[in-house]
């Protein structure tokens, strides 16, 4: 009999989303002879059991398209909100997957999706993860589709405010996102010729960020163009931090977890501000107007580039090829042109932040670029 797959996109959208899809769809369908079909509005969709098939004619035309034709959301399977109370819909799942007949469920998302993806394989339900981030924040995988257009279009920004930052003699410090990882704003700094580059990995002082923008002005330029990673802080706030996450993973009940929980989140709301903040003290230390320019959700919109497309298209061919061969429990990771399987128990939890030694970080001092530290 003809396998069943069901495939959904869960967490952030990212562009190459709908090229996975396809990527998974044509395989499966056109060329491995099995069914699809797709929950719509993430694991949510999948609790629910709501679904549209997917065939030939709704998987053409869609590579080229931003966003996801499932759309998507941040529901957790062990707590996903109903009737305003978390509620464990991991047996409903089950259920669902049971009804449907289904010989795996394809889960298309970043880290979330990860731990997701192993709740439900912990409890012998067969799925698959593609990994999806702009953040390219997932361990055991060379990439994740949606990084390179988001690379595209903050390293376009990163150049664009150098005209102005010029024109007005003013610093400009470009917010980019990446979560607590600094892929984004590391390679979107290098490519985009930035003066400062500020990772959550490499935790800054603003000293060293002033001395910087000083010696640029002592050669007469009088003006700079920071980039800043959106997880990016100074040292007090990362120690603050960092105590926080260890009371975390310290506490012995779990009352005392919520509770430490809690109070990192009140941390990490104090520090929401950041990047303006830091503005005003570059200002203040410089005489150089600051200003801010948060990228924000343009890195995640629009039209995938080829890079995503194609990376989108081998995973997702790749996935289907894997599923019938009966892999389930595994990540389907990019490695080198081609792709590979890792156990999600390996990928769960992990995240990829930029090594502090990586071959970007070199670059980036070598070309003389100051990293606040
Ligand atoms: O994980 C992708 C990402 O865009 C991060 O870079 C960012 O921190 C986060 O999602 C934003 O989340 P949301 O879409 O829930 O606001």
């Amino acid at each position: 009999m003809a396998k069943r797959i069901g495939v959904l996109t869960a967490g952030g959208d990212a562009p190459g989303l709908n090229a996975a899809i396809r990527g998974l769809g044509k395989a499966a369908v056109g060329h491995h002879g099995m069914e699809l079909i797709g929950f719509v509005g993430g694991v949510r969709g999948l609790a629910e059991d709501r679904w549209i098939p997917l065939d030939h004619s709704s998987l053409s035309g869609i590579l080229t398209a931003g966003g996801t034709i499932l759309g998507t959301g941040r529901d957790k399977v062990h707590k996903m909100i109903v009737d305003g109370e978390p509620r464990d819909v991991i047996p409903t799942i089950a259920e669902v997957v049971e009804r449907n007949k289904l010989d795996c469920v394809v889960m298309l998302g970043g880290g979330g999706t990860a731990k997701n993806a192993l709740r439900l394989h912990n409890a012998g339900i067969p799925v698959v993860h593609l990994p999806k981030t702009i953040d390219k924040d997932i361990a055991h995988t060379d990439n994740t589709f949606g990084f390179s257009t988001a690379l595209e279009i903050a390293t376009d920004a990163v150049d664009r405010l150098h005209s102005t930052a010029h024109s007005h003699h003013r610093v400009i410090i470009a917010e980019i996102m990446g979560h607590k990882a600094g892929w984004l704003a590391l390679g979107a700094g290098i490519s985009g010729g930035a003066d400062v580059i500020l990772l959550p990995e490499i935790p800054y002082r603003l000293d060293s960020i002033v001395e910087t923008i000083e010696r640029r002005k002592g050669r007469g330029t009088n003006f700079s163009v920071i980039a800043i990673a959106e997880g990016a802080r100074d040292v007090d706030a990362t120690l603050e931090l960092k105590a926080a996450e260890s009371l975390i993973k310290s506490a012995s009940s779990s009352q005392a977890k919520t509770l430490a929980k809690e109070n990192y989140a009140r941390i990490e709301d104090r520090h929401r501000e950041n990047t303006f903040h830091l503005a005003r003290e570059v200002e203040a230390a410089t005489g150089l107007e600051s200003r801010v320019t948060i990228l924000g959700y343009v890195q995640r919109g629009g039209t995938p580039c080829a890079a995503d497309r194609l990376l989108g298209s081998v995973i997702g061919s790749a996935a289907a090829e894997l599923i019938k061969a009966g892999q389930t429990g595994i990540m389907v990771a990019s490695k080198g042109d081609g792709a590979a399987r890792v156990p999600l128990a390996d990928v769960a939890g992990n995240l990829a932040q930029v090594p502090i030694h990586h071959p970007w970080i070199r670059t980036a001092r070598d070309v003389g670029t100051g990293l606040g530290d």
